[in-house]
């Protein structure tokens, strides 16, 4: 089963590992737009335009679905991916719903391009949720997790400036509604309240493949990967090692 996903760094990867632990015998594409990261910064038609190359790109690899592995791009262009594409395309939208379910107020976190979004904006009235949500917009993360800089004083302030914007013991949870964010759960843990939990939508987005792709279910057998750098084949280096291994820590942050 050939299943790519797409996101314009190394965030996505955050939804590949969860993948590489829940499903057997796979041919995963992972493909980074690492020559215009960041989106989050890019307006509306940008974020389009090189989403739908990088799409295209991928469905002619001949892939069976294609997780949009960033909700920047899935923001600004999941609708113009799917209308243009044959092969079935996953989003991934901010959570919101689900921290709703268990805390009263949230903050959601994610880049610019998101938070400025209609999408979010159309979700947040769909959820009669406007007054519930905190928006706030790391753009910061984006940068440091690409640099591999993960437990620097830089991060510490940046995150204790940016979260301490907010009367955190109002809330229950924070959404991470961008996927390079996971990489930081570690120094966001010690800044937040002990009671405030973290809710991404990998799981979500991971049951939605296994919807459209029954099959993937019972695959046997090794997974295989493939990663490509704004359209060049690239080997897992060193940088990707660090970055899994970084979330494979991670993961066990609630
Ligand atoms: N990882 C992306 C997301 O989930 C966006 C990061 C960026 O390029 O700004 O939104």
């Amino acid at each position: 089963m050939k299943v790519a996903f797409f996101d314009s760094g190394f965030g996505g990867l955050s939804v590949l590992n969860e993948a590489l632990h829940r499903f057997n015998g796979c041919e995963f594409i992972y493909f980074a737009d690492t020559k215009n990261v960041p989106y989050g910064v890019k307006s509306v038609e940008q974020i389009t335009a090189l989403s739908l190359r990088a799409c295209e790109f991928l469905a002619s690899l001949n892939v069976k679905a294609i997780i949009i592995a960033c909700n920047t791009a899935t923001s600004a262009a999941v609708a113009k991916l799917r209308a243009n594409l044959d092969v079935p395309i996953i989003g991934m939208e901010p959570a919101v719903k689900q921290a709703l379910k268990i805390s009263t107020n949230c903050i959601l976190t994610a880049t610019n391009a998101t938070i400025n979004g209609t999408k979010l904006d159309n979700l947040l009235t769909t959820l009669n949720a406007h007054e519930r949500v905190a928006k706030l917009a790391l753009p910061g993360l984006v940068e440091f997790a690409e640099n591999l800089e993960f437990n620097s004083q830089n991060v510490r302030e940046y995150l204790e400036r940016e979260l301490n914007r907010f009367d955190l013991k109002e809330y229950g949870s924070l959404v991470l509604g961008c996927t390079h964010f996971n990489y930081f759960k570690d120094t966001m843990r010690e800044i937040l309240p002990k009671n405030v939990v973290f809710i991404d939508g990998i799981d979500g987005t991971l049951r939605r493949l296994s919807e459209i792709l029954p099959a993937i279910k019972t695959g046997q057998g090794e997974n295989k990967i493939s990663y490509f750098c704004s359209y060049e084949k690239c080997e897992k280096d060193e940088k990707i090692a660090t970055l899994l291994k970084r979330l494979e820590a991670m993961r066990e942050i609630k």
